[in-house]
């Protein structure tokens, strides 16, 4: 794994003293040690870490299982219930009156909740469940807006055994419906409407929608978050009201203990091809790891105050606000509104109101943050006092130096280290990130694995590539928190994750890397499939292409990703029509009128940023697309490369033409 011991060269930016004379894991030969221990024996690592950071019910006696490789079990025999993690047992251990969550409405609104209060709202909502005969292993489909609420409803599944599947709140109705018809989910938990920068957006009208689709039969309630108290329709024998329900309910629910390999979640996201999948976690390896890198790349501590500002919709709202920040006993924020509303100074604002310690976002917010910054100095960040910071985080997408730097200078104030956190959503947690009392951090790399993450750059036969050469991004040996499997389709599972060509052994990220020559970090290079990642989102094009063929006048389409400063990536789409091709004003309406079909099929947050018409589409005389040609024509470059063998080179010249 590290192997080489490395002084710090002049262009990294040392582990401050004092962060490092405090942190969990203090130095560079602390790190090096856990990596020499789970090098010398990688399960007895992990089993020494799960009995460290979990409660069982009943002690795992197996640790890791590889007899149906690359279906791994890990704990498989232990009992365990998450909720109890998070709740029960730091009520148990005195901390009942210690505040769990500090909300934040978007409006300003501040409201607080002990631990003992979040497990007696986890306890009614578990009761209501079960009173619905929701039982273990049946699949919740939750669509709420950023909420206590929404942690509650997922800690309720967990402590009946039920497994959630979260859709993040901008997909629409038709997403929805897929997602639900997938899991072959048995009730719904939503909201009447969410509150985002002011404006209520409706999304018990979108279940209703999405129910009335069809392929929903398995629904058999709707729980319904009074949150706007806006105009909604209940349906009479299926929606109640989440407020009825709990009153009705006693405080007090005993959770369910389930096999550590019981599934956790269900989380759906994009592949490069076909519909998302739904990616299923365990309860015992990815809780561990939950709780483990909460601790050590957050190094959170007993009185720190965290906010992630993932949603809950997204794997990084799961494991670092459901369940890290809860099963170590810390103390968070959620916040339910964006970072531009009243003003850009939001995050900033409730950074001092709050006196946050350790704040993670994504690079999209920094960069926007920044460029709002530069335009009106009263949301500047030095207007605020943002002294109560000593850590801070990124994720999700690259993050460019320059605002690596910004983030560091202007937030951090120059001395807090900042982890930039690779993980995926089929990862559960952390993989390749600083641990911030160890590490020299490099702008723009994500530095080491975590400890016991066996990641290595390797080239197309599966052999490790030399220090500052790229190459593809692989994990060798099996992790605790590692997807199981695609829900209903394992077949899937094994080629997405453990394609042939690999040698079948590891796990294949997806992303392509190149290891430092000097240090050995590693630096993420992008996507080597057809996902693009626009603003910390995961989409893939097929999907976007999927969306915009069902237009009834769209012939072809083609969608690749272009950079773009703000978002990362944009969509740039290429279209042909089943009619002549339009220009001018024509063009510039139906690409609006595809980029609301695109809304309406996938999400707002799918629309393509760029439309383009044309003719045709470049195409080999064996009728493949070349994406590559694309690219190029998307960046508004020229095409320099060799087009001999395009069926119709002179398409080239009419999508350069038509932005
Ligand atoms: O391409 C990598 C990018 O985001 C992808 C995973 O997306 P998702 O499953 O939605 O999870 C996002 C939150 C964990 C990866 O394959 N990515 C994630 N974090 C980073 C990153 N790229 C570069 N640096 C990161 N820190």
């Amino acid at each position: 794994m590290s192997g080489q011991n490395v002084n710090t060269p002049p262009s990294l930016y040392p582990v401050p003293e004092a962060f490092a004379a405090q942190a969990y894991i203090g130095s560079r030969q602390a790190y090096d040690q856990l990596c020499a221990e789970a090098q010398k024996d990688h399960e007895s690592y992990w089993a020494r870490l799960a009995r460290e950071f979990l409660s069982w019910k009943q002690p795992f006696t197996k640790v890791l299982d590889s007899s149906n490789a690359p279906f791994y079990k890990w704990f498989d025999d232990g009992l365990i219930n998450a909720s109890y993690n998070c709740l029960d047992r730091n009520v148990e251990a005195g901390l009942g009156d210690k505040v769990a969550i500090i909300f934040e409405a978007d409006d300003g609104k501040v409201t607080r909740y002990t631990y003992k209060e979040l497990l007696e709202k986890v306890s009614r909502l578990a009761n209501a469940l079960k009173a619905q005969g929701v039982k273990k292993g049946d699949r919740v489909v939750l669509y709420l807006p950023m909420s206590v609420e929404g942690v509650v409803a997922m800690q309720a599944c967990a402590r009946i055994g039920a497994t959630h599947s979260v859709v993040f709140g901008g997909f629409s109705a038709q997403s929805l419906r897929d997602r639900i018809e997938d899991a072959g989910a048995v009730l719904v938990i939503t909201a009447d409407e969410q509150l985002r920068g002011g404006k209520a957006l409706p999304l018990k009208a979108i279940v209703d929608e999405a129910l009335a689709m069809g392929g929903c039969e398995s629904i058999r309630q709707v729980i319904v978050f009074q949150r706007t108290g806006g105009n909604i329709q209940m349906q009479a024998g299926r929606d109640v009201w989440l407020h009825d329900v709990l009153a009705q309910q006693s405080a007090e629910c005993p959770p369910e203990f389930v096999s550590a390999e019981h599934p956790l979640f269900l989380l759906y996201t994009s592949g490069s091809t076909g519909k998302p999948k739904g990616v299923q976690h365990s309860t015992g390896g990815y809780l561990l790891h939950a709780a483990l890198t909460t601790k050590w790349t957050f190094d959170l501590k007993p009185d720190d105050v965290f906010w992630c500002t993932a949603d809950i919709g997204w794997v990084t709202g799961h494991t670092y606000v459901a369940y890290g920040p809860l099963a170590l006993g810390g103390t968070q924020i959620v916040f339910e509104g964006v970072p531009t509303y009243p003003d850009a100074s939001r995050f900033w604002r409730m950074i001092e109101s709050h006196q946050v310690t350790i704040f993670y976002t994504a690079p999209t917010a920094i960069r926007a943050l920044i460029k709002a910054a530069e335009t009106n100095e009263a949301v500047h960040p030095r207007k605020f006092n943002l002294t109560s910071l000593r850590l801070l985080g990124t994720v999700g997408e690259p993050i460019n130096p320059a605002a690596w730097e910004w983030y560091h200078r202007e937030i951090g104030g120059g001395r807090c280290p900042i982890v930039d956190t690779f993980w995926q959503t089929e990862t559960g947690g952390h993989m390749i990130t600083p641990l911030p009392g160890a590490h020299a951090l490099k702008p723009g790399s994500c530095t080491l694995p975590f400890p016991g993450i066996d990641a290595a750059v390797v080239d197309e036969a599966g052999k490790e590539v030399p220090w500052g050469q790229g190459g593809v991004l692989v994990v060798r040996k099996p992790w605790p928190s590692m997807i199981r499997t695609i829900w209903g389709d394992p077949e899937r599972f094994k080629k997405s994750y453990y394609p042939a060509d690999f040698g079948g052994q590891y796990y294949l990220a997806g992303d392509g890397a190149i290891r430092d020559a000097e240090t050995g970090y590693f630096t993420i290079t992008g996507r080597i499939d057809d996902v693009l990642n626009v603003s910390g989102h995961r989409m893939g094009t097929m999907e976007i292409e999927s969306a915009l063929v069902s237009h009834p006048l769209v012939a072809e389409a083609a969608v690749v990703g272009r950079p773009d400063d703000l978002t990362g990536e944009a969509i740039c789409a290429f279209v042909v029509l089943k009619r002549p091709r339009p220009t001018g004003d024509e063009a510039k309406q139906l690409a609006n009128e595809l980029r609301n079909h695109v809304a309406q099929e996938i999400g707002p947050i799918a629309k393509p940023k760029d439309i383009r018409f044309g003719d045709n589409l470049p195409k080999t005389r064996s009728g493949k697309i070349m994406r590559r040609l694309l690219r190029v024509i998307a960046k508004g470059e020229d095409v320099t490369q060799d087009t001999s063998t395009l069926e119709n080179p002179a398409i080239l010249d009419q999508l350069a033409q038509s932005n």
